[in-house]
């Protein structure tokens, strides 16, 4: 007989969200009607902002109207995926913000200024000791760093592998790094991210890559620019992030649309599935005069996978 587990929770811990996850809206925590709103956004993640968009003497009404809403909204039935972005670690805000928010039950936390996975190791113990005050599955609550947010943390990028099986993804941001840096701009004139900052965007596609967790795009804060924003999505797409930060509600059905895989994508990943399956054993295989050969396989897998997985957690 095996001998009891120390965890006997352990066994309940569900597997990290699929790669469906594509529109992820902030919402600052201390606006009721903006949290209202973002229930019906058709954002598949809503991030309930405890960090940034809170003053710092707001932060502890925000911990209070999250946690209110937080405890209505994760019982209903269609919701969206529930993430809190705390305060970062170095703030010395993070332990009152999971006090206020752990027993709701969020899905995940965000942690903002992550520097590798050391940090992630470092919330993950945190988590642990909310989850076991609250009766809660040890793991229940799982981690989305932002990695790229101080200069640190670039040199990093590429620990994330292993760090917890809390890590449902990474993502970036410009915003804090640029202050940090102490760059006028981190985007050109024609709203295109100047060399830090698309460092910092390759080193968290290559960071996820290699810690085998999805890439999310950060935030376009020129919200009122559609076609900067559509054009940003799918170049964000088209490099290897499965979905993207919104910062606006109109932002939400672009990001929903340009980062569902389209019919004639589907068709064309499945072509490629087929052909494989159809001589078994090959290397290579040729559709349409053109050549495939085995990473091909493993995208189009990964395409039809992220196709065919549910968009929420309540789903
Ligand atoms: N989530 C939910 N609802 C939002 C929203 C958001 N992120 N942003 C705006 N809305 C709502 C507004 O409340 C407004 O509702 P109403 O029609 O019932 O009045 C509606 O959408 C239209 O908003 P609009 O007037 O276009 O924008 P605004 O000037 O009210 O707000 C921001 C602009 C930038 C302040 C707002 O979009 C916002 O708070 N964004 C999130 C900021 C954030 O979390 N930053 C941290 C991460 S970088
Ligand atoms: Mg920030």
């Amino acid at each position: 007989m095996p001998p009891p587990s120390l965890y006997p929770h352990a066994a309940e811990v569900t597997a990290p969200p699929s790669l469906a996850m594509r529109s992820l809206l902030f919402v600052p925590a201390d606006s009721a009607k903006k949290l209202d709103r973002a229930m019906t956004s058709g954002a598949d993640a809503i991030i309930v902002d405890l960090e940034d968009s809170i003053a710092p003497d707001g932060k502890a009404r925000a911990r209070d109207s999250a946690a209110a809403f937080l405890r209505a909204a994760m019982t209903s039935a269609a919701r969206p995926y529930m993430m809190v972005r705390v305060n970062g670690l170095q703030t010395g805000l993070t332990d009152a913000d999971l006090d206020a928010v752990a027993a709701a039950k969020p899905d995940a936390i965000m942690l903002p200024k992550a520097e590798g996975g050391a940090s992630v190791i470092h919330a993950d113990a945190k988590l642990a000791v909310r989850e076991a005050k609250n009766g809660l599955a040890d793991g229940h609550i799982k981690i989305l760093p932002i990695a790229t947010e101080t200069a640190a943390a670039l040199f990093v990028a590429g620990t994330f592998a292993g760090a917890s099986a809390r890590l449902i993804g990474l993502t970036w941001g410009a915003e804090d790094l640029s202050a940090e840096i102490g760059a006028q701009a981190n985007r050109d004139p024609q709203g295109n991210f100047l060399d830090p900052y698309r460092l910092a965007r390759t080193l968290c596609l290559a960071g996820a890559a290699a810690a085998q967790v999805p890439a999310i795009d950060t935030v376009y804060v020129d919200f009122r620019n559609a076609d900067g924003f559509r054009r940003e999505c799918e170049e964000a797409c088209r490099d290897g992030f499965t979905g993207k930060m919104a910062i606006h509600p109109a932002q939400v059905p672009i990001i929903n649309e340009v980062f569902t895989p389209s019919a004639k994508a589907i068709e064309h990943a499945q072509a490629i599935v087929d052909a494989f399956a159809a001589s078994p054993g090959a290397g290579v295989v040729g559709i349409g005069g053109v050549m495939y050969d085995r990473p091909h396989l493993a995208r189009a897998e990964q395409m039809l996978g992220r196709a065919a997985s549910p968009r929420r957690a309540g789903a």
